[in-house]
């Protein structure tokens, strides 16, 4: 059985391009996998707050010296860790903000990112401590940044997520984009068909 972590980062909750693709892809997802279990969070909608100095602290305190308080400060971060580490897949929908991601989808990041946690430094550099388990990114932009076109340079969106998904050990990682959709829905009616012809293709 597999376990599918699905994280939604539109802080749109209606005619959200990335929503209509994760519920897309999460249905064709259950049809070609039945018994697959499926949790989600929800980064746009209720974001995680930035990260504080109490947070950091806590972070870079051993675990048998933090205090309660540290650990209560831990508590969110904590969850989002073990909800990564409990899922086979991840599928994260990714709203193009400013040429990256959108804020949200950043401070998740942020609780999920913690030394000793899902990264540590070794003699042979830094290792990533989530591997194993293959993440889809299914992302929407008002503009077209694919390979040819002339903003392709733009995007900071897929260098960053994939720079840093592979930091964290997550070098399994399928790009799916909703190009153009400020100028109509071919982009993301090409994105949904797109989604279908991935997960056919492997559940073959
Ligand atoms: C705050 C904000 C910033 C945006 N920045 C960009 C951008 O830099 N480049 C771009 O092509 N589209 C940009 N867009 C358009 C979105 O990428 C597009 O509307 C996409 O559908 C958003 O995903 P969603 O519909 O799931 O929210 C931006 C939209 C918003 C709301």
């Amino acid at each position: 059985m597999t376990s599918m972590l699905l994280i939604n980062a539109s802080p749109n909750p209606e005619s959200s391009v990335t929503r209509d693709m994760t519920a897309h892809f999460s249905k064709l997802w259950l049809q070609a996998n039945p018994g697959s279990e499926i949790s989600s969070r929800d980064v746009g909608l209720n974001p995680p707050p930035h990260l504080d100095q109490g947070t950091i602290g806590a972070y870079y305190t051993p675990h048998d010296a933090r205090t309660d308080d540290q650990k209560d400060q831990l508590e969110l971060s904590d969850t989002i860790v073990e909800e990564v580490m409990d899922a086979d897949v991840i599928v994260i929908g990714s709203p193009m903000h400013n040429f990256g991601i959108s804020s949200g989808l950043k401070t998740w990041i942020d609780h999920l990112a913690r030394v000793g946690v899902t990264f540590s430094y070794t003699e042979n550099g830094p290792q990533g401590h989530l591997s194993g388990r293959k993440v889809y990114v299914l992302t929407a932009r008002g503009g077209n940044y694919s390979k040819d076109s002339p903003a392709t340079n733009m995007n900071i969106q897929e260098p960053y997520l994939r720079t840093l998904l592979g930091f964290l050990g997550l070098d399994d990682v399928q790009f799916i984009n909703a190009e153009g959709v400020a100028g109509g829905m071919d982009g993301r009616d090409k994105a949904l068909s797109d989604i279908a012809t991935v997960i056919t293709r492997e559940a073959a």
